[in-house]
């Protein structure tokens, strides 16, 4: 069936944007750690990229975020009004352009999206931004300056950046995915018994960003509600670094199955995002896959073995 978990992945689908807090790396350990049957809906309230929904591949699914951007440039490929073909020839005649008239072109991109929200502008920022962050300023406009690279689209570029809406829009044909933009409560308000709920919300207090505000009485709220739902959950949320462990885990999920991972983040503004960050991945009991089955590797934290490109 289509979504069961646990399964291995061997090459990560990975998505044409990116974002804060990105979970391509963890999506073998997220992958081999979750028990589903895959007969309901793969639910995410905070889709961020989508790499770990695109990765599971359920038949059903509820994707939602609260960035309209996303979503509309995610649910245009699944409707088939963005393709590859029109990717490919917008990202060759833009970047074109980026190359003549260097960054002004860059921030006169920036300027049309933040007037129209046009998804195809949301990917060549995404694309050519500086150290592929997303961020929004207050007034929930795009802010982030330039990456500095007049050719940043070079036809392998392109080429790579097109291959990876194909993959999507493949991978969606015979779905049944709904994509709505909003806040985590309303996506959160039919599960059913057999539906999957995978959270992961912002870093509790870290974000500025418009899109990614997220404080302690929002984490606890959404511990609440995740631990009333019917249906198994998970929830991925930094454990400890070298700096700090997050109480809020010990705090709010106790009882709960923890599994974790370590990391580093490459994306990140900040200096503590660049140290070695472990993950926690927060299961339901009865949904977690037993450690006796797990692969070695995952034990090992070995999962760099794995073929992870992101960029
Ligand atoms: C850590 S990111 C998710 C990353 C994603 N799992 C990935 O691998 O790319 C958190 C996401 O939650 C979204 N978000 C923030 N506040 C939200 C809210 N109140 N309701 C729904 N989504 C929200 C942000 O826009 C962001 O995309």
């Amino acid at each position: 069936m289509t979504g069961c978990l646990p399964r291995s992945v061997k090459k990560v689908i990975v998505p044409p944007i990116k974002c804060q807090g990105i979970k391509t790396k963890l999506v073998p350990f997220v992958m081999q750690n979750i028990r589903w049957g895959g007969r309901g809906r793969w639910i995410e309230p905070f889709l961020g990229s989508g790499v770990v929904a695109f990765n599971v591949g359920a038949k059903y699914a509820r994707l939602n975020d609260i960035n309209p951007y996303i979503i509309e440039l995610y649910r245009g490929i699944y409707l088939g009004q963005i393709i590859p073909k029109q990717v490919g020839a917008y990202l060759e005649a833009e970047g074109a352009k980026l190359l003549k008239l260097g960054e002004s072109h860059y921030y006169h991109v920036r300027e049309r999206f933040n007037r129209t929200g046009d998804p195809l502008d949301f990917l060549f920022l995404s694309r050519a931004c500086f150290n592929g962050l997303m961020r929004f300023n207050a007034n929930g406009e795009f802010n982030v300056p330039f990456c500095r690279k007049p050719d940043r689209f070079r036809k392998p570029y392109i080429t790579k950046i097109v291959n990876q809406v194909r993959a999507l829009a493949n991978l969606m044909q015979g779905k049944e995915w709904r994509f709505t933009v909003g806040d985590w409560r309303a996506c959160l308000q039919d599960v059913e018994p057999e539906d999957f709920v995978y959270l992961d919300p912002p870093y509790i207090g870290r974000h500025t960003d418009y899109y990614q505000s997220w404080d302690d009485a929002e984490a606890e709220d959404l511990a609440k509600v995740a631990q009333s739902l019917p249906c198994g959950v998970a929830l991925s949320m930094w454990k400890q670094n070298a700096f700090r462990s997050n109480l809020h885990l010990e705090r709010n999920w106790s009882g709960y199955v923890v599994r974790t991972f370590k990391h580093f983040y490459h994306i990140g503004s900040t200096e503590d995002l660049r140290h070695p960050m472990e993950e926690a991945l927060v299961i339901k009991p009865g949904y977690e896959v037993e450690e006796a089955e797990l692969p070695r590797s995952l034990l090992d934290n070995q999962m760099s073995l794995l073929l992870v490109a992101d960029d």
